[in-house]
């Protein structure tokens, strides 16, 4: 795998995949793990956000200080990806949010937009894509392809489970988008669910028994 491919390393990521993998696992479980896990791979793609230099006065003296500069982008493809939001909303809480809603045709498993905003808007300088499932890779690529037709210069994509197909095609299609992953799992199923993967994770999040 490339260069441009992070996958979290850490016990308390690979515990919170655990928990999220149990098919037993309540709705609430699922959501919290979720949220927390996207924050986890939003601190690792952020390292590289650009800084500003700033002066803060402290109850004593004067001292150097940063701020993060540049606007920042979330987006969210519906509906599974609505979970990563808040988690990072909280360290980040002026970032803007642009929701698109891409659904797999079950059949040819093609990506299909039903809902984007985006052109209303001026791009942000950053974007950051959430998806919890990379599959085949193709609404990962329809996404990519969207933001960059918007105008949008740096797009991370940050998910939970990837699948080797989903990855290359990905990598191969958009060998600029760096990739962090909470886990690369085995392969697809006949009907391109990831394995061992999460299931459906829009029903497990949402609408699931
Ligand atoms: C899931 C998932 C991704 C997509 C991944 O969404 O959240 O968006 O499938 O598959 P791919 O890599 O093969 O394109 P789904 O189409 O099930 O929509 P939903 O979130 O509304 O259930
Ligand atoms: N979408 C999901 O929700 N799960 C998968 O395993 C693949 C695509």
């Amino acid at each position: 795998m490339r260069e441009k491919l992070h996958v979290l390393n850490h016990p308390l990521a690979a515990s919170f995949l655990s928990d999220i993998r149990d098919q037993h696992a309540s709705r609430a479980v699922v959501r919290h793990r979720i949220r927390a896990l996207a924050l986890m791979l939003f601190y690792e793609a952020t390292r590289d956000l650009p800084q500003q230099n700033v002066k803060v006065t402290t109850p004593l003296t004067e001292t150097d200080g940063t701020r993060v500069g540049g606007t920042v982008g979330l987006v969210p493809i519906l509906r599974a990806g609505l979970g990563m939001v808040d988690g990072i909303l909280e360290v980040i809480p002026d970032a803007r949010v642009f929701h698109l809603g891409v659904f797999r045709d079950e059949k040819t498993l093609e990506p299909v937009e039903y809902y984007s905003k985006l052109t209303q808007h001026s791009p942000v300088d950053r974007a950051f894509i959430l998806d919890p499932m990379l599959a085949t890779g193709g609404s990962a690529c329809h996404a990519a392809t969207t933001l960059k037709n918007w105008g949008v210069k740096q797009i991370k994509y940050l998910g939970l489970f990837g699948a080797p197909e989903g990855i290359k095609k990905l990598s191969d299609a958009h060998p600029d988008v760096e990739i962090y992953l909470g886990a690369v799992d085995s392969h697809l199923n006949d009907r391109g669910y990831i394995v061992p993967g999460m299931g459906d994770a829009g029903d497990r999040q949402f609408s699931g028994e």
